[in-house]
């Protein structure tokens, strides 16, 4: 790349760059930040301003970056063989190997994997896979797939039908027919008074119950849901909620899905999210940091139950990608995964750094403006409130027409730190490899920045 200037950038950039999620007058506007590089658990912008990056980029860079193992890996594959299909009945040795690391990695019952591009193809594949599950079965009828609102599964048609995201069903005439939605598990809203966390946890899921009842039964294909809704968040539910709606989903014999896509390759603290909150899913989507990011890989772990019908019954299933299996993706994925176990990523984030981080938003969660403070493994979140002792000692929240959390964002950003704001919940995914010190440091950042909304917020009277 040529070297150009921060403004020949987004001149550039505005003149031709459509971004994900934006209003494009807006940010052509404003102009976007431009991101140069990166090293370990930080950014450099254009300006050579240095970030910690606690988003993992998309909550994918799991290894953080600047791995050379994972270069290497690529570069190698690149060289030998960079592309070959997987649909005329041919494999390749990349894809082979993932398939069968993968299958080591995962829970047991998960012996196959159908790969694609990404955690929306992933997701499509879910839809498209369920209802020819049932097709074999010889029950067709059984077509509707029940998801949760706040969810986010992706952007493709199916997968942003199966999200419960209201902003993006209200494009495009959404959601695709069959997809319906209950409730989300979040306590803080949610929750009547003086209800404890593990009687929501029962309650969020008997609304998975009266929708199948209400559906019947016999029309309902699978459920899916995040083990913790992370875009819509990081809403961490009650350790009663998933047990139960694996329960609910064997006493109807509804395919339970778990969107891994963030959850996926230690996360948690755990290798799935599904075995941090103790459930059984027939079906894993995973993306993300399957490749840490680093190149493009999505994919659907199948279970016994599926894999058995689909294989044994099932002949030709017409769906796939040009890239499902692309041997470049899989040698990363295969480099990855091998570095995670390496270097005890998954062990390190359940027994040392989820603990660590948990105990530093505990302290967090004194500051005047936190109210809900929540994290699990190395995904976290912290609740902006107007007043914490109001509304039933959970604080009160702000109204969402002030924006809190963007302006907490902007002092992030200004101040050296990518937090996101959902909302005025911040949440962070910082990459795996954190040490103790770097989480010093952020939290350190945190505070500041919560510090200066405090005063914004006050100068404007929002407190009051
Ligand atoms: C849980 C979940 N599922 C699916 C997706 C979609 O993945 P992709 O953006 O790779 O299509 C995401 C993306 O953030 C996600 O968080």
């Amino acid at each position: 790349m040529i070297p150009r200037t921060t403004q020949q950038w987004q001149a550039a950039d505005a003149a031709h760059f459509l971004h994900p999620f934006t209003d494009f007058q807006a940010l052509a506007r404003k102009g976007s930040r431009v991101i140069t590089r990166a090293d370990n658990i930080y950014l450099w912008d254009s300006e050579g301003k240095k970030i910690l990056d606690a988003m993992s980029g998309l909550w994918c860079v799991n290894v953080g970056y600047g791995q050379q193992a994972l270069i290497d890996a690529a570069t190698r594959q690149l060289k030998e063989l960079p592309f070959y299909n997987a649909f005329f009945q041919t494999a390749t040795p990349a894809a082979i190997e993932l398939a069968e690391l993968l299958a080591e990695v995962s829970p047991p019952s998960f012996q196959h994997v159908f790969f694609c591009g990404s955690g929306s193809e992933g997701n499509d594949t879910v839809v498209r896979m369920v209802r020819r599950y049932w097709d074999i079965l010889g029950q067709p009828e059984r077509q509707v797939i029940i998801s949760r609102q706040n969810a986010y599964h992706g952007s493709t048609m199916a997968g942003a039908s199966l999200g419960g995201m209201s902003g993006m069903h209200a494009q495009g005439g959404l959601p695709i027919p069959g997809i319906v939605h209950i409730d989300q598990p979040y306590w803080f809203e949610k929750a009547p008074p003086g209800m404890s966390r593990d009687a929501f946890g029962l309650l969020a899921a008997s609304w998975l119950e009266a929708k199948i009842q209400a559906i019947g039964a016999g029309k309902v294909a699978a459920f899916i849901g995040e083990p913790i809704q992370g875009a819509g968040g990081v809403i961490v539910p009650p350790h009663s909620y998933w047990p139960e709606i694996q329960r609910i989903c064997d006493r109807h014999g509804i395919l339970l899905v778990s969107d891994e896509v963030i959850t996926g390759f230690g996360r948690t603290g755990r290798w799935f999210g599904c075995e941090t909150f103790a459930f059984k899913p027939d079906l894993m989507t995973f993306a993300k940091g399957v490749t840490s990011g680093y190149i493009p890989l999505g994919g659907v772990m199948v279970g016994e139950r599926m894999a058995k019908v689909l294989i044994e019954q099932g002949g030709e299933f017409n769906h796939g990608y040009t890239y499902s299996g692309h041997p470049v993706a899989c040698a990363v994925a295969l480099a990855n995964i091998r570095l995670v176990r390496e270097l005890g990523l998954v062990e390190r984030v359940h027994n040392d750094l989820g603990p660590y981080l948990a105990q530093a938003f505990e302290q967090i969660s004194k500051h005047p403006l936190v109210g809900e403070v929540q994290s699990c493994g190395l995904m976290g979140a912290l609740l902006l409130v107007k007043d914490k002792a109001g509304g039933d000692g959970r604080g009160t929240p702000f109204p969402a027409e002030l924006e809190v959390g963007m302006l907490c964002r902007g002092h992030c950003f200004a101040n050296g730190l990518i937090m996101r704001a959902v909302g005025d919940r911040m949440i962070i995914a910082p990459p795996l490899v954190i040490t103790h010190a770097q989480i010093d440091d952020m939290v350190a950042l945190i505070s500041r920045c919560l510090d200066l909304t405090l005063a914004d917020v006050r100068a404007r009277g929002w407190d009051r």
